[in-house]
């Protein structure tokens, strides 16, 4: 298990009626003035916009608005966002929504003290100075709502690239799973995968340490993860059902809140994120495709590429995440005995690939990039956008060859 280093430091305040907190806990901070970033409008619908401001008001923090952040944020929104922001005197940012307008306010937030925003993002250094930022989730999936990151859109270069900091993690983020009750089905099976894609990001890159008994040396690590993929499983196929349920939405908020703020990487040296490069490749020249129906096609290419250069931890995935090869079909808790047999093992894993893509296909996620127009002549250039950005694949050091099966796999 590789060393590391884990700081979340966003409170989190979680559950029913915990909007109306919101104002207090800014002011706490010393902030009293916001600039408060909306998304197209369906915080006016659920009600979520009421109680945001009505708690502003009572906790005497005045704000100014800024709306439209469109999914997959752009530079431009950015841009006019920090004007906004400059031209108030905003002492924090409120972002309410899901996570392209939380992380449009994280960049509006440090964008505040850069010259230029983009010119920084392409020096690929750490942010150090921001604005506090504030949240209010309103769609789960991302994980923005506790961590350092940012994801914005550079739209005349088509570069979907991440900015980092911790200045820019959320002071307070706030999530009550009941205003989620109405999200639509294919916005609730996007952020769950995208969540599990978090996950498995770091997963794979599991090591078996005993064979006979079944040990990897990330173990804790590895359970935690398995836990949380079964609990965004679960809780996708309750809601499936009964969008309503509240109890499913909690645990999907929570998984997903986890997913990607430190927990699930830990002692797994950095995760591997090949499936997140390619899929903001394709959504930085497309933005109008959904960052996690785009991962639902390219991750489980991904994992075809890849698995048989580790099979041990594919086919432990295959066990304890899907249940393959478990009486009754339940999931186990831990592995067991790997499988001595090397071809034996590389069956399982493959069987956890198909495994994934019925399930995804069960949730009706677009298998197949054709869904979106894609064909076989965008590829190059996708592919040289992805590599732009960063050498790719650290479980598997990928070429340009194999990137490109990846993506035309699923044309
Ligand atoms: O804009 P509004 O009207 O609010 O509608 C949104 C939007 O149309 C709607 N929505 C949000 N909450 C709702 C709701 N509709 C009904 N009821 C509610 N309660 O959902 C639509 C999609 O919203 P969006 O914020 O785009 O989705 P998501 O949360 O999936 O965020 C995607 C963005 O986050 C980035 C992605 O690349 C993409 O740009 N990511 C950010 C990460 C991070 N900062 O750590 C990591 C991720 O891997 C990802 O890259
Ligand atoms: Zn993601």
């Amino acid at each position: 298990m590789d060393g590391f280093t884990f700081c979340a430091p966003t409170k989190v305040v979680f559950g029913r009626d915990t909007i109306p907190s919101v104002g207090g806990h800014i002011a706490e901070h010393g902030v009293s003035r916001v600039l408060l970033v909306f998304g197209g409008g369906s915080v006016r619908r659920n009600g979520v916009y009421d109680a945001v401001t009505a708690s502003l008001q009572a906790a005497g923090v005045a704000w100014e608005e800024f709306w439209g952040v469109q999914p997959n944020p752009s530079l431009a929104q950015v841009e006019a966002g920090v004007d906004k922001a400059r031209a108030y005197g905003a002492q924090g940012v409120l972002a309410v929504g899901g996570g392209s307008v939380i992380d449009c306010g994280k960049a509006i937030a440090a964008g505040c003290f850069l010259d230029d925003y983009w010119t920084y993002v392409e020096t690929r250094k750490l942010l150090q100075k921001a604005l506090p930022v504030f949240t209010v989730l309103t769609l789960s999936g991302t994980g923005t709502e506790m961590n350092e990151k940012a994801v914005i859109t550079n739209e005349p270069e088509a570069k979907k690239w991440s900015v980092s900091g911790l200045c820019i993690c959320p002071r307070v983020t706030i999530i009550d799973p009941q205003v989620q009750a109405d999200v639509p089905w294919h916005l609730t099976m996007t952020g769950g995968i995208d969540a599990m894609t978090h996950v498995m990001e770091n997963y794979f890159r599991g090591r078996l340490a005993d064979a006979a008994t079944g040990f990897f040396h990330e173990e804790t690590t590895l359970q935690l993860n398995e836990g949380l993929l079964r609990g965004i499983v679960q809780s996708l196929n309750v809601l499936q059902r009964d969008p309503a349920h509240y109890g499913a939405r909690a645990s999907l908020a929570w998984a997903a809140c986890w997913g990607l703020n430190g927990l699930t990487v830990a002692g797994l040296s950095g995760g591997d994120w090949t499936s997140h490069a390619l899929e903001h490749a394709l959504s930085g020249r497309y933005p109008h495709i959904p960052h996690g129906a785009g991962l639902a096609v390219l991750f489980p290419s991904w994992m075809e590429e890849v698995c048989d250069v580790a099979p041990a931890v594919f086919a432990r995935f295959a066990r304890t995440v899907w249940g393959v090869g478990q009486s009754g079909g339940e999931a186990a808790g831990v592995a067991g005995a790997m499988d001595a047999d090397p071809q034996a093992m590389r069956a399982l894993a493959r069987e956890g690939v198909a495994a994934t893509r019925r399930a995804f296909a069960a949730w009706g996620a677009p298998a197949d990039l054709s869904h979106w127009g894609v064909t076989a002549e965008d590829v190059p250039e996708m592919v040289r956008n992805a590599f732009g950005y960063r050498a790719l694949g650290r479980l598997v050091p990928l070429n340009e060859e194999q990137v490109t099966r990846i993506f035309m796999r699923v044309l």
